[in-house]
């Protein structure tokens, strides 16, 4: 066997597995990004932490701390490596020592002898972990075996659970009795392991006692299996029961951090990582529901707060999550907030309905149902932000343009082009006051924006309303437009020719808002300015704006005519096309079909 590392216990075959999950573990419980921001300045810069390198002299920081891979790298001298290689560089130390440092810091006890000859067989916390699987059992026996523990039971039956799935998820009962579950095991145990277990409290004359009390009992494991602690939940209607947190769970231990684990990954693990999908929920009922419905692969963040960590450690199985809290608001808000987290994770969403947790919809609808929203149902992150952050009064104008403004920025990052045209018409169509072509000149704008962040010269987008008139200043119809309208502001014959046509009209609302009171008055005054809108006095600046000369040249008015009508029959089609979308969705399938056949026929003329 090859191996750098010359002390003992890490070489040595048989040792060799069990200290490779310690140090995962260790690896696992710290933050790198934590580690080293102690001794070097980090700032985050997108998706990395940036700072000077402390291994090289340099000005500009091209030191990178990459968080979700939990690794350094500087660009500038070329060191990487991970925590522990950071460590043992910076503080010229062994890996061992790394090891141990970090080991201590996260509540691992490592003795120097365990680093040097005496060979450490198990698992720094094994016998924690044995404690915590001889209070499982104890549980068990105590819901499976007595009186009160039928009544338990009875509850579970109740919430849909059979002794099947109270088997396999190894659900207990604490009895109502201050200290059973010591008697039950303290002989076994040291008192050190019994106080560090999270399993009992100290009374004040220096006794230990239960910290669980009369409540079900759910073992929660790490994802290699090992019993880490537990959550217990009321079941009682008793006044003391009620007047106490629904579910409580082991205080924080160096073993348990309730930010880093994720009930049920242990058992779910092999589903994810064959399905490579991982259903995130709140509870554990929810799991529960999603279980006993044949979806295996769910695990619970417990309560909604999802953490880098708990990201940290879905990575380590999963490509792509799907998000599935409650219905309820805070759930919904619990979403956006883990979707920032998500970022480099592939992420869908269920919306649950009806404010229902998934426990809940079972109970109401069935299992299968469940199935079919979990697996049919799901929706893309944008299009739940984009349903989440809808305003909700339309009428307000204002927030209908900074919620585009918002969402196009996200539909612009989308890779996919097919997709970022669904997303800009599944906008528009949401809004009265928007129209697929200027969704899609505002998402224009952050596509333009975006390449040139990339080639470094920094566009900064300000408001929504200049972008869309920024943008619609190049885009063809409005172009073509102005030129037209600056022809007919000073040149008279024009003018009075176009006064005859009776059907023309610019497409543009507020160029032809002018264009009325130019044909009424054969001119717009400055009066005439200070009465119109900010927006028509904004069309009018931007007439004014196209540099053309004195003369009209020959043709020059047949050509704007030709391309305002070229575009004015793309937006037709566009629209046109936007029906047919809208006919075949809704089921209309005839429309659609008439429409289509219109749409080829048209375009056929075209070209
Ligand atoms: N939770 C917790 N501590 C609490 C409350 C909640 O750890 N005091 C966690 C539990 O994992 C719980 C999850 O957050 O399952 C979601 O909480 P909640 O939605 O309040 O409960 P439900 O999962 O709906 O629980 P139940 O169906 O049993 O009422
Ligand atoms: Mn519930």
């Amino acid at each position: 066997m090859k191996c750098k590392i010359t002390m003992g216990f890490l070489c040595r075959g048989d040792d060799l597995a069990i200290d490779k999950a310690m140090i995962s573990d260790i690896k696992n419980s710290v933050n790198i990004v934590d580690i080293i921001g102690e001794v070097v300045e980090l700032t985050k810069s997108g998706r990395h932490y940036l700072g000077l390198c402390p291994f090289h002299q340099e000005k500009t920081p091209s030191f990178n701390v990459i968080e979700d891979k939990q690794f350094y790298h500087c660009f500038g001298c070329g060191k990487s490596g991970d925590v522990f290689k950071f460590l043992e560089e910076y503080h010229q130390i062994s890996f061992l020592e790394s090891v141990k440092i970090l080991g201590e810091r996260a509540g691992f006890t490592i003795s120097s002898q365990s680093l040097g000859e005496q060979t450490q067989k198990k698992h720094p916390h094994h016998l924690i972990f044995e404690l915590n699987k001889d209070a499982a059992k104890f549980y068990h026996a105590v819901l499976m075996t007595t009186t009160v523990g039928q009544k338990a039971k009875e509850y579970l039956y109740d919430r849909g659970l059979t002794d099947e799935l109270i088997a396999y998820f190894n659900l207990g009962l604490a009895p109502d009795e201050n200290n059973y579950l010591f008697q039950s095991i303290s002989s076994k145990y040291e008192e050190k392991e019994l106080t560090s277990s999270g399993l009992f409290n100290i009374s004040e004359s220096n006794q230990l006692y239960d910290a669980f009390r009369n409540r079900i009992m759910f073992p929660l494991t790490d994802d290699s299996g090992n019993y880490i602690g537990f959550s217990g939940r009321i079941w009682t209607n008793d006044e003391f029961s009620q007047n106490q947190a629904k579910y409580k769970n082991t205080r924080t231990t160096p073993f348990f951090n309730k930010s880093y684990e994720l009930f049920h990954l242990d058992k779910a693990k092999a589903v994810i990582k064959k399905t490579n999908e991982v259903y995130v929920m709140e509870g554990f009922m929810d799991v529960i529901a999603a279980y006993r419905s044949g979806i295996k692969n769910a695990v619970a963040s417990m309560g909604t707060a999802l953490t880098v960590d708990h990201v940290r450690h879905l990575k380590k199985f999963a490509k792509k999550v799907i998000l599935t809290y409650d219905g309820d608001s805070a759930g919904q808000e619990a979403i956006t907030k883990a979707l920032d987290l998500l970022s480099d994770l592939t992420v869908e969403i269920v919306k649950m309905p009806q404010q229902l947790d998934p426990d809940e919809f079972v109970q109401k609808y069935s299992e299968q149902e469940l199935v079919r929203l979990l697996e049919q149902s799901r929706i893309s992150s944008i299009e739940f932000l984009m349903q989440f952050y809808m305003p909700t009064n339309s009428d307000n104008l204002q927030a209908e343009i900074s919620y585009v403004d918002q969402m196009a920025q996200l539909i612009a990052k989308e890779k996919s082009l097919t997709a970022q045209n669904t997303y800009i018409y599944k906008l528009a169509e949401k809004l009265p006051d928007f129209d697929y072509l200027q969704v899609e000149q505002v998402v224009n704008n952050y596509r333009l924006s975006k390449r040139s962040e990339k080639s470094n010269t920094s566009l900064r987008v300000s408001s929504v309303n200049q972008e869309i008139q920024k943008v619609g200043h190049t885009t063809g119809l409005l172009k073509a437009e102005n030129q037209l309208f600056h022809r007919l502001l000073h040149h008279e014959h024009l003018l009075n020719s176009f006064r005859n046509r009776d059907d023309f009209r610019f497409e543009t609302r507020e160029l032809q808002f002018l264009y009325s009171i130019l044909k009424d008055k054969g001119e717009l005054t400055t009066l005439d300015l200070a009465q119109v809108t900010d927006s028509q006095r904004q069309a009018y600046y931007q007439v004014l704006e196209e540099n053309l000369p004195d003369e009209i040249a020959e043709h020059e008015i047949e050509d704007i005519e030709e391309r305002r009508n070229f575009y004015l029959k793309e937006q037709d089609l566009k629209k046109q096309s936007q029906y047919i979308r809208e006919s075949s969705n809704q089921g209309d399938v005839e429309s659609a079909l008439s429409a289509l056949e219109a749409l080829i026929e048209q375009k056929r003329h075209m070209e």
